[in-house]
């Protein structure tokens, strides 16, 4: 949705490399840690399959906030009041590191303050609210409670955050990957990583599949260490795929006739409409996303984007549909993302379960990770370790996650002639409103030709005949 302007493209990788640190996936955590890693003195190299900036990170909403719905509370209950405040610490930190950024590089991204509304329609949850807000302020967040918001209806309650941001994150994406050339790093593109596997030597051995106008070709990086930021870590590695779930959203892109809500909102219940405005549309451009559910549950898809449309236009004076989309991040069983060491590896990290908040959580992650890679000490890294198993409740929603899959693959084994996922063999769904072929199981999805759009998957489908 947020189209890439002018920018300096990047050729794909055609020869062997050795560097320092690679970086395989050139989205928001990639293009952080591969400029602060370089600002560091290591040597960094970005793998990027497709073009920076065009997965998940070119479809968010892109608020910029430590309110993340409704999460504080939840925190304290599920973990403990030190959890919540690591994590309060570490978003907050990352909101620092983005602003910090834009003034230190002079970035021209849409940066705005605004306020940030997570609200209910039910009388019945005021309660909950008042709970939400108590924990924010407890844990210094800028929280007070609300009757009204910056929408034109009523609600019951709202918890508002103050001073937070939104911006565009593909213009501030293609000016951070300027400077990190400039500081001496390379970006690869159409280079998409196949494996990456840690070797005897505990350096990290990476192949890389290139789709250039020269064709198919096959390269590898060599790197002492090795970070993978491509939303869900591609193939196995780690088990991610099966301790996360892959939850999309759909949005639309509107212009209003009348100026657009100043403040960002999110409904705390589903179909969780969520509302920012859409500077580069003019004073009344507005973003508008919600009604989500698992990739792959494409029975309905295109009646749920027009129920998005349809909310849009009931709620404002809807000039014109400009872009529509569907995207997806992953949630993870304890509300806190993975970051950190992949279990039993010493050179490879990871980062990932952002649960569609991953633009102050993946900044962060970006800081926790070259602390790791740095030896630094970190005091709020701790509660997001990549090698985690969790507590019971986290292990009894891998079991139910894990039956969903088995169910899922054996319909996929019993005669329906859906083409099967390259990862692990799940069978796939036509996304008709999309043309796209989606996996339920882990989030992969594949264009009507076959190819990966999004992995976990690295192999294109072989299709009999094109959709
Ligand atoms: C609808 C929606 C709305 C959202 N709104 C917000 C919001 O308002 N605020 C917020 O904080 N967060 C939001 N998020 C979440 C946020 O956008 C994501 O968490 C964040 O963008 C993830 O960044 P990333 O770098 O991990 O992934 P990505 O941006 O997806 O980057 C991964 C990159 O890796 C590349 N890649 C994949 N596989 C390979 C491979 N094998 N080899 C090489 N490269 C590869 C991809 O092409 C891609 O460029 C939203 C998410 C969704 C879905
Ligand atoms: S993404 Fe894992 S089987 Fe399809």
């Amino acid at each position: 949705m947020w189209l890439p302007l002018e920018r300096p493209t990047y050729s794909a990788l055609t020869s062997d490399i050795d560097v320092d640190l690679a970086v395989v996936g050139g989205g928001w955590v990639g293009l952080h840690v591969a400029y602060l890693a370089q600002r560091d003195g290591a040597q960094v190299a970005v793998v990027e399959a497709a073009e920076i900036a065009s997965g998940t990170t070119g479809y968010s909403t892109a608020k910029l906030t430590s309110q993340h719905g409704f999460i504080y509370d939840a925190l304290e209950t599920r973990h403990t009041v030190e959890v919540a405040e690591q994590y309060a610490t570490a978003n907050v930190a990352g909101i620092d590191l983005v602003t910090g950024l834009v003034d230190e590089l002079g970035i021209s991204c849409d940066l705005t303050r605004a306020p940030a509304w997570a609200y209910t329609l039910e009388p019945t949850r005021r309660d909950e609210v008042a709970s939400e807000a108590d924990a924010a302020r407890r844990l210094g967040l800028p929280a007070h409670l609300d009757e009204t918001i910056d929408l034109p209806f009523e609600i019951a309650a709202a918890v508002r955050f103050d001073g937070q941001y939104h911006l565009d994150p593909v213009r501030y994406l293609n000016e951070l990957a300027e400077a990190f050339v400039s500081a001496g790093g390379t970006i690869y593109e159409h280079s998409r990583a196949t494996s990456v596997d840690e070797l005897r030597d505990q350096s990290v051995n990476i192949s890389v599949e290139r789709i250039s106008d020269r064709g198919l070709g096959h390269s590898s990086v060599r790197a002492n260490q090795a970070v993978v930021t491509t939303l869900l870590p591609l193939g196995s590695l780690g088990g991610y795929f099966a301790k996360t779930r892959p939850i999309g959203a759909y949005g639309i892109a509107v212009r209003l006739r009348n100026a657009a809500p100043a403040g960002m909102t999110i409904q705390i219940e589903p179909p969780n409409w969520s509302t920012r405005p859409w500077l580069a549309a003019g004073p009344t451009g507005m973003i508008v996303v919600g009604n989500g559910h698992q990739v792959g549950k494409t029975d309905d898809a295109a009646y749920r984007s027009d129920e998005l449309a349809a909310w849009t236009h009931n709620t404002f004076e809807v000039e014109t549909i400009e872009h529509r989309w569907f995207a997806h991040d992953y949630s993870t069983p304890d509300l806190l993302p993975y970051v950190g060491y992949s279990p039993t590896s010493t050179a490879i990290l990871v980062a990932t379960g952002f649960r569609k908040w991953g633009l102050s959580n993946g900044a962060a992650a970006a800081l926790m990770l070259t602390d790791h890679l740095a030896g630094r000490e970190n005091s709020w890294a701790a509660p997001f370790n990549a090698g985690r198993i969790g507590d019971a409740k986290a292990v009894g929603k891998l079991v139910t996650g894990g039956f969903h899959v088995g169910k899922e693959f054996i319909a996929g084994r019993l005669g329906n002639d859906h083409p099967t996922c390259t990862h692990l063999g799940c069978p796939l769904h036509w996304n008709a409103p999309d043309s796209t072929w989606d996996c339920y199981c882990h989030g992969s999805r594949f264009d009507s030709t076959g190819a990966v759009l999004t992995g976990p998957a690295v192999n294109s489908l072989k299709l009999d005949t094109d959709k």
